[in-house]
């Protein structure tokens, strides 16, 4: 974008959706090109429309192309990059939204391009909220894409400065200010502890926080929930207690599987079995470890490790279950003769509870069998530990 006059660069998207910019849209390819390929097609475009719309078709198409993996109607939708990158996974949001079910008017607090805005639209009437008037512009089309445009309210303010009044419940989804990895208190704009203290406001606050957010960072009868999308561990949603339903959670999509730690008998620690189940991330992180276990009936390695051991082929949605065809205390001297003797070509390695440079370890290996293998790297009964382990 070579212009920061919000008003200017509205208008330059506006432009996309006039006969001309939609005529030129439809030209463009219907899967992602390449830079070279894009300097082509945009040379070849500009001598039929004009430079900018042209710029800004090949942009918004690009974008479109990468938000697919997102949503469903994307090719229809508007994105900054930032927006793109920031927004909440149709699934995701969706899943998110069914807490809001029972309320009539909700704040969507830092809207961004919409992505949350389109799910809890679905239900109820929103009041959409962003300091960035491009990204609410965007909201606003995309929630005119899925039909809800007259849902949605926008107001462009920094949602410090909204009044709440009449509103059942927010959610927020707060900008992460830093790298992914940042996670804690005052990484966020605004920071968490404003987002929490809107619960004294409207009770029912649900705030999209970084996966790593540790409990204490929100406030007592606060839940946290987990949520992956595969075994790719996405973002902790904080619920105030209006809207908790247990102190952690962990949720596994598509599936909407759900497993919430509790009390139980202990989880007995012995030594690996014939099967070794790793847990999905978001179970790892709701603390649900040892719940899984008694669920299926697997036991632990280590009690401070959280893989899971059986003694049968265990199918759960929580967790990964490998079958372990070699298991010795840690030799890394070894490990290359034990593995060719394995017939092992390649490995995936993970790695809990045992130190080690995974890269060089690989480049030691050198492997040349014929089967794929994951080589965990662990601790058993707090002894460094090999697994060779083969997909069931
Ligand atoms: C993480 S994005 C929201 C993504 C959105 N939930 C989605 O799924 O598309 C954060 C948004 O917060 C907005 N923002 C950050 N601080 C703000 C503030 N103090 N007031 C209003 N908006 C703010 C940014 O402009 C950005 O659009």
């Amino acid at each position: 974008m070579d212009t920061s006059e919000p008003d200017a660069l509205i208008g330059r998207f506006e432009a996309l959706l006039t006969p001309q910019g939609r005529e030129l849209l439809a030209e463009l390819p219907g899967q992602a090109v390449t830079d070279a390929d894009a300097l082509r097609l945009g040379t070849a475009l500009r001598a039929r429309y004009p430079a900018q719309l042209v710029v800004d078709a090949l942009g918004q198409q690009q974008l479109r192309h990468r938000a697919a993996e997102k949503f469903a109607s994307a090719q229809d939708m508007f994105f900054t990059r930032a927006g793109w990158e920031q927004a909440s996974a149709e699934v995701v949001a969706r899943h998110r939204a069914h807490r809001y079910a029972e309320f009539g008017a909700i704040a969507d607090l830092c809207c961004g391009i919409g992505g949350d805005l389109v799910a809890l639209a679905a239900g109820s009437d929103v009041l959409a909220v962003d300091r960035d008037p491009l990204h609410l512009w965007m909201a606003l089309q995309n929630a005119g894409v899925h039909g809800m445009a007259d849902r949605v309210t926008t107001r462009n303010a920094d949602v410090r400065d909204v009044d709440l009044r009449g509103v059942d419940a927010v959610f927020v989804d707060p900008a992460r200010r830093s790298d992914r990895q940042r996670m804690r208190t005052g990484d966020s704009e605004p920071p968490l502890e404003w987002c929490t203290g809107l619960a004294a406001q409207v009770p029912a606050v649900g705030i999209k926080a970084a996966p790593g957010l540790p409990h204490d960072a929100v406030p007592p009868g606060w839940e946290l929930e987990f949520v992956a999308l595969g075994r790719d561990l996405k973002e902790a949603v904080a619920w105030s207690p209006a809207l908790a339903t247990a102190p952690t959670r962990a949720t596994l999509l598509p599936g909407g599987h759900t497993l919430v730690p509790g009390p139980g008998d202990p989880v007995p620690v012995q030594e690996p079995g014939e099967f070794l189940l790793d847990p999905n991330p978001a179970v790892t992180r709701a603390g649900a470890v040892e719940e899984l276990a008694r669920a299926v009936g697997a036991w632990k390695i280590d009690d401070q490790i959280a893989f899971l051991a059986a003694d049968r082929p265990v199918t759960t949605p929580f967790a990964r279950t490998l079958r372990v065809i070699d298991s010795a205390s840690w030799n890394q001297k070894k490990l290359p003769q034990r593995l060719r003797e394995l017939d092992v070509g390649a490995v995936d390695i993970r790695r809990r509870g045992l130190a080690g440079d995974v890269d060089a370890l690989r480049r030691r290996l050198r492997l040349s069998g014929s089967r794929r293998a994951t080589l965990v790297m662990t601790r058993v009964r707090d002894r460094p530990w090999g697994l060779v382990c083969v997909d069931i």
